[in-house]
């Protein structure tokens, strides 16, 4: 298989990250050009081997020799740019959140035909341990589905020495706050996981922005959510339990689980050196028998994971994983917890 040849729109922090995890997987695919409208990171992308740089989007998306782009530029540049690549007949892999709303991943797929299409926060679906807990979730082990638990709060760390980015708790730049920075991880990593078989109805929740002691960890034109909780009740009766915080006034706490008739378990997202996902099962005689379900080193590199799965997907025509119907999915659950806590009620998913 020959390499899939990408154009990388938007060489800030997170581009050039997507540069070197490609170059560690030069079988798979290969960056030939990149663009940024800032010329410094022009520079840089030159530096770092780009055999070709653009200035604007239009010129790298008029380049031939491109056959899917990586858009990583802030959400609200990002959904035009992600539309005029999919019209060019280009392959797109998008950077998370993926998109203002779910409309416009619906005008994504309306565009897609045959072509791959995918969101960067498939990246954290590549670690070691989640095969082998969604294995054990899809042969039944835990019994019948009942709760998804995402439970993350980040403290507040000191004061920060560089100006936050503005984009980072922004509707009108990114769509919303933390809800769409990690609780797209978090989400992602919790539906793969359960195999995509939860089917989201309907939404009650709150948010809150950053609280005024640590005003100066948030842009001063931010207006989104630093810490929200939700209940999300899904078709099959399971529901799920979703709180992130960041610039909390609390020590770090993180979990993840998933709990069934018969048994519960609880990992960490993310890598690691030698991590265990516990597995509390149910006995009729002893109450609750606790064992390790999988341990080992989780680590991985998600990014370049994501690129190897991409390229296969375009050369089998197989979806590739963060797909945009799983997109879709996610994105429709963060439009209902921000129409929740705007109306103050329930509000069905979708609608
Ligand atoms: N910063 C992170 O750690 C991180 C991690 C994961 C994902 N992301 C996601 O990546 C996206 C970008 O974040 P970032 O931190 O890299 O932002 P950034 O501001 O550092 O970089 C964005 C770059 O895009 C360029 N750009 C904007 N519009 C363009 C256009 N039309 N054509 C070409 N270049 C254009 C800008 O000049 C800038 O260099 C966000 O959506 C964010 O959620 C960021």
């Amino acid at each position: 298989m020959e390499p899939l040849r990408f154009g990388l729109i938007g060489y800030g922090v997170i581009g050039k990250s997507h540069c070197k995890a490609v170059q560690t997987v030069p079988e798979a695919a290969q960056i030939v050009a990149v663009a940024d409208l800032l010329e410094p990171n022009r520079q840089q992308a030159a530096a770092d081997g780009a055999e070709k740089v653009y200035a604007s989007d239009e010129e790298l998306l008029a380049d031939p020799r491109i056959e899917a782009v990586t858009v990583a530029v802030p959400t609200g540049l990002r959904d035009a740019i992600v539309l005029k690549a999919l019209k060019r007949g280009k392959h797109v892999l998008f950077e998370k959140p993926p998109a203002m709303n779910a409309a416009t991943i619906e005008r994504f797929m309306a565009l897609r035909g045959r072509l791959t299409a995918a969101c960067g926060s498939g990246r954290v679906t590549f670690a070691p341990s989640v095969a082998a807990i969604s294995r054990c979730v899809a042969d039944g082990v835990l019994g019948p589905l009942r709760l998804v638990r995402i439970h993350v709060n980040k403290a507040a760390g000191k004061s920060p020495q560089k100006p936050p980015p503005p984009w980072r708790q922004s509707f009108c730049l990114n769509g919303g706050g933390i809800l769409v920075n990690w609780g797209i991880y978090d989400l992602n990593y919790m539906m793969e996981l359960t195999n995509w078989q939860l089917k989201p109805v309907s939404v009650m929740a709150q948010w809150w922005p950053v609280a005024g002691v640590y005003a100066d960890r948030a842009a001063d034109c931010s207006d989104a959510d630093s810490h929200f909780v939700a209940l999300i009740r899904c078709a099959g009766g399971e529901a799920i339990v979703f709180e992130r915080g960041e610039f909390m006034p609390i020590h770090g706490q993180e979990q993840w689980q998933i709990v069934g008739g018969e048994g519960t378990l609880t990992m960490k997202m993310g890598g690691g050196k030698d991590k265990a996902v516990l597995w509390d099962q149910a006995s009729a005689a002893e109450g609750v028998v606790s064992k390790t379900l999988w341990q080992g080193d989780d680590e991985f590199n998600g990014m370049a994971a994501q690129y190897v799965d991409f390229a296969q997907a375009v050369a089998t025509g197989r979806a590739p994983r963060a797909n945009l119907e799983q997109c879709l999915t996610m994105q429709r659950i963060f439009d209902a917890v921000y129409e929740s806590a705007r109306c103050g009620r329930s509000v069905q998913v979708g609608a």
